[in-house]
């Protein structure tokens, strides 16, 4: 049984010009220990995606899916405190901008510390269980590879660098330890040895822990090198969803082909400095959504079929979701 199974998921904002589909029919299924890439430009939806699941969408959106389960059990039906206890213990989530995240006005170790739930710290009197909570919070900035525990306990979040604040709050996220990390664009912004640290460390805690990870990212060169699957979303709608290695080598959706082609060292075939084939033009916005098939207006290869949005249809176990996909050339030659 998959850990979180997603089918046409659909969620509706209101604004001013009436409800906008900001996501339609998206599926995303995580199985158990695996690494699952969520990718597209900013604006996507990559992150009311993460919402969705979570919990943490404003009453008036209308959320409606097919199917969103975890481990079999139906999110949107649950009662409140049954989701929350979920997130609390087996969902964790981390965002871009760790400093954010975190409150200016208590120090990393009061924050660790108390975020430590009651029931894992055993002693009779007070002292023995923040002498607990310490030892706690101690072992598990070492898991996230911050060696040096007097230093950073006792700092100010302002006191210390980008990837000890992203480190930390995968510390943070560890302490019920968690089957499901969502990891909401957790390198944005952050310079490449950084950015390999934590890429680093999420594939290890992958590893050693049997942690499934969703990785959400419009940086296709950070999530190739960890990911197994990979789920490309455009404009709401998921375009594709494959193993990383066969979208690698055979996107069928012109979308992930034009993402695949603006990052280089992506693709073995393309000689150095040849020119990128990107797409024309931009992702409209929620008010400005093209009918049918969202990419339409940029793709190169739209038709008249194309007004009407296409099915996700699958190759074994290659989704896409596409009138006119790029298997048919091959099949001509
Ligand atoms: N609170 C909100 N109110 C109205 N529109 C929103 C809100 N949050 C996100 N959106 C819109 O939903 C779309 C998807 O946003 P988002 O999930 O943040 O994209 P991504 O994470 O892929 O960059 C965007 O067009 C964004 O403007
Ligand atoms: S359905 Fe049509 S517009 Fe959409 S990606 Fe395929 S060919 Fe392009
Ligand atoms: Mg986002």
């Amino acid at each position: 049984m998959a850990l979180l199974d997603i089918k046409n998921l659909t969620l509706e904002i209101d604004g001013s010009s009436g409800w906008m589909k900001a996501l339609d029919k998206v599926s995303l299924r995580i199985e158990e220990g695996e690494i699952r890439a969520l990718v597209g430009e900013s604006g996507s939806g990559k992150s009311l995606i993460v919402r969705a699941v979570v919990g943490a969408i404003p009453e008036h959106w209308r959320v409606t899916a097919d199917r969103m389960t975890w481990k079999g059990k139906d999110l949107l039906t649950m009662s409140q405190i049954e989701r929350r206890k979920i997130m609390r213990s087996e969902i964790a989530v981390i965002f871009q901008n760790p400093l954010l995240s975190l409150d200016p006005s208590a120090t990393l170790g009061e924050q660790l510390m108390e975020s430590i739930p009651g029931n894992l710290v055993s002693g009779r009197w007070f002292w023995q269980r923040t002498k607990k909570r310490r030892e706690m919070a101690i072992k598990l900035l070492h898991k996230v590879g911050i060696k040096e525990h007097k230093k950073y306990l006792g700092a100010y979040p302002h006191q210390i660098a980008d990837d000890i604040g992203q480190k930390f709050l995968i510390a943070c996220a560890l302490v019920s330890s968690p089957r499901l990390l969502i990891a909401d664009d957790p390198t944005r912004g952050m310079e490449i040895t950084t950015k390999t640290q934590i890429l680093k460390l999420l594939t290890r805690l992958n590893k050693t822990r049997n942690l499934s990870i969703l990785f959400v990212s419009h940086d296709l060169l950070a999530i190739s090198s960890m990911s197994d699957r990979m789920t490309v979303l455009y404009c709401g709608q998921t375009v594709e969803d494959g193993k990383m290695s066969q979208l690698r080598k055979r996107p069928l959706h012109p979308y992930t082909k034009a993402l695949l082609d603006s990052a280089p060292s992506f693709r073995k075939d393309l000689a150095p400095k040849s020119p990128l084939a990107a797409l024309d033009g931009t992702i409209p916005t929620l008010q400005h959504l093209p009918i049918g098939c969202r990419l339409g207006p940029r793709c190169p290869r739209a038709q008249k079929e194309c007004v009407r949005t296409p099915e996700l249809r699958h190759v074994q176990d290659h989704f896409y979701s596409c009138h006119f996909p790029l298997i048919r050339e091959r099949e001509k030659q």
